[in-house]
Parts: structure tokens; sequence; C-alpha cells
């Protein structure tokens, strides 16, 4: 099979196709048995990112079960940050705690962007396994936070209801917080770029956090470093595809964001209506998403007529079919082929 006839490529591509490609936000994770059992052998998460023979191993799990049309490289959006020498490490049940930085000093201390192959290689290693491993019709997609997102992690040390000490530094030291973003943006650039050359065939810029940009907070902060990042890639890699994620912006974020940053693709979240998609970004770009994830959860005749819903809804232009955020734990297996079974037949 030649290459760029994958499904994922020819819907990034701006294709319309009969049946959308599909795959899931965190397809490789704990609602999988054989992903638990794996995780167990690695020893905690941490450990599971960093050994290239596990991290290929659970990131080809879903694709083994369920057939997607694309697998997504098993990393974290916070190995950046650990690669320019914060400390990180996950509480079970409760998610990251980072060291934070919360002026000029803790900025000082992080390391160069130079430096960061010395911790990211493993990841590269398990992006070429991948490459060469995975069935030729899966595309493989490399990721990493958006800068933003990323940033706040950094400055809070953890997740918050809304992300506040990041918008609290943007108020007290915009230097600082600006001077951060930059180097999370060049960090980013250069990791995405040997994500690329080591077989990633499309990457993702997840920004979780964008919903909490306001007015032009959202335009410095999300959209401007997402087109810095996305001009840069293209400049170095014509060929990739590129999907943004800017989660829980408004109607008119989401539309800027296509337009400025000229992302391949754009990833609604479950808040967004599939028709207002198809009527407002679809014209500009590809559109990925957005079943309610706790769907997957409850199953029943409402997972079937809502992902057809959507699928309707958003025939007519390109489309990905996607969850509006990642599977969660309590999700049951058995729905996600109830899902893929709705989509294709
Ligand atoms: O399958 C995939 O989607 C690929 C791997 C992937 C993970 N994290 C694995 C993971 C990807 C693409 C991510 C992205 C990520 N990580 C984001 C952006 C997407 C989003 O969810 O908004 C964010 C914000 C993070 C940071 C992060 N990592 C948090 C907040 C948590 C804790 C929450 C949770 O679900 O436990 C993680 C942990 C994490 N990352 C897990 C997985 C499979 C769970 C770890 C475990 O096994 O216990």
């Amino acid at each position: 099979m030649d290459r760029q006839n994958k499904l994922m490529l020819r819907a990034l591509r701006g294709e319309t196709l009969a049946t959308p490609p599909i795959w899931m936000m965190r397809q490789a994770g704990r609602y999988l048995p054989e992903y638990m059992a794996t995780r167990a052998q690695a020893g905690d998460f941490l450990s599971l990112c960093y050994n290239p023979d596990l991290a290929s191993e659970v990131t080809h799990q879903p694709i083994r079960r369920y057939g997607f049309d694309a697998a997504i490289l098993f990393a974290d959006i916070l190995l950046i940050p650990q690669a320019l020498g914060a400390k990180l490490w996950f509480v079970t049940g409760e998610g990251p705690r980072l060291s934070t930085i919360t002026d000029g000093a803790g900025l000082d201390a992080l390391g160069p962007v130079d430096d960061i192959d010395a911790t990211l290689a493993p990841i590269y290693e398990t992006v070429a396994r991948l490459a060469a491993e995975l069935p030729d019709e899966t595309a493989l997609i490399g990721f990493a936070g958006a800068p933003w997102t990323v940033a706040t992690y950094m400055i809070a040390g953890r997740g918050t209801p809304a992300q506040e000490p990041a918008h609290a530094l943007i108020n007290s030291d915009v230097a600082v917080f600006e001077a951060l973003l930059d180097k999370i943006t060049q960090a980013t650039i250069h990791y995405l770029c040997k994500q690329i050359e080591a077989g990633a065939e499309i990457v993702k810029i997840f920004d979780s956090w964008a919903g909490t940009l306001k007015g032009d907070h959202f335009d410095k902060y999300s959209v401007e470093p997402a087109r810095q990042i996305i001009a840069a890639l293209r400049a170095r890699h014509p060929n990739v595809a590129i999907i943004g994620f800017p989660r829980g912006a408004t109607e008119e974020g989401y539309v800027n964001y296509a337009r400025v940053t000229g992302a391949d693709c754009v990833a609604i979240d479950g808040d967004k209506s599939a028709d207002w998609a198809a009527r407002e970004l679809q014209p500009i770009t590809c559109v990925q998403g957005n079943l309610d994830q706790r769907l997957l959860v409850s199953g029943g005749d409402k997972l079937v007529s809502e992902t057809k819903r959507i699928c309707e809804t958003l025939g007519h232009g390109p489309h990905i079919f996607n969850l509006g955020h990642g599977i969660t734990p309590d999700a049951d297996p058995e729905n996600v082929a109830r899902m893929i079974d709705a989509v294709r037949n």
C-alpha cells in the first residue's frame, strides 16, 4: 500500500471520505487490561514512557485490539518540562506534580533547549520502532503539549481548576511568563522535528487549557505559539500533517485558530456542536471529533445514535472521528468496539 493513501492522511489533505478514519485520545490507557499489565511490568507511568520496548507495546495494543486508523506515540506532554530540568512525578489517583517556576530565577535554572535530547532520546527510539512495525494502513501520530498548556503545569506545579497561577504570572511578571512560553515553544519545535525525523507522519499539538485564555490572551498565548510551531515544522518538513487542539476555546476562537495557524486539522472538544463545526470550521480545515467520552462508560443506544449523528453531520467535508477528550479508565472496552462498528458500518 502507498503510504500516502492511509485514510488519516487523505482526510488531513482535505478529502471527504465515505467512512472517516477513527482513533481515540488516550487509546492506550487504563481502560485496557493489557495496558495495566504492561504498566505494572514497567513499574510506573514515567518508566513506561521512557522504555521503548514497553512504550511501543502499549502503543500497539489498541491497534491490535481494534484496528484504529492511527496509532499515537505513548508518552506525555510533561516530558518536555522534565527534559528542561523541572522535577516531575505522578501521584496515583491525583495526577502530575512538578517543581514550580514563579520568577526569573526559576526560569534561569532551566537547562538549554539544545540539551533536551539527552532525556528524550528514548522517545525518538519508540517513534522509530513504531514507524517500522505498524501495519501499512496505520498512520503514526507524534505529539507535544502546546506551550501555554505546558507552561501552566510548569508554573502551578500541577493541574488546578483553571490554572490560575499561570494567569497570575501573566499579570505580575509578563516578561518572565513570555520568556518561559518562548523557551517551551523552541523546545517543542525541536522535539516535534525529531519525532518527524524518526517517522511520525502526523503531529498533534494539545492545548488542553486553551479555554482558560480570554480575548487577546488566547490570540497571543494559544494561537501565536501554534502558528510559530506549525510554520517552523513546515519549513523543515513540508509533508507533515498537523492537528491542533485548542480545547475549550470559543467558537470564534476555534475559527481564528484554524485560519491563523493553518493547521491541517482542528480537533474540537465535546462542548462544540458538530453542526457548527460543519458550517464554520470544515470550510477552512479538516475537523476531528467529537463524541462525548462519557458515552463509552454508559454505552447503550445513545452511544450508537450519537456516533452516527456526528458522522452524518461532519460527513460532507474532511472529518476524522474521535472523542471530545480522552477516554476515561472506567470506560467499557466493549463500548469502544460498538463505537467503531457504528462509524464503519
Ligand atoms: O494514548 C494516547 O493518547 C497517547 C499518550 C498520551 C498520554 N498523555 C498518556 C497518559 C497523550 C497524548 C497525553 C497527553 C496529555 N498529558 C495531555 C493533553 C491531553 C489532555 O488529556 O488534555 C495532558 C494535559 C497530559 C498531562 C497528564 N498526564 C495528566 C493531567 C495526567 C493525569 C490524568 C490521568 O488521566 O491520570 C497524565 C497521565 C497520563 N498520561 C496517563 C496516560 C495513559 C495515565 C497514567 C497512568 O497510567 O496512570
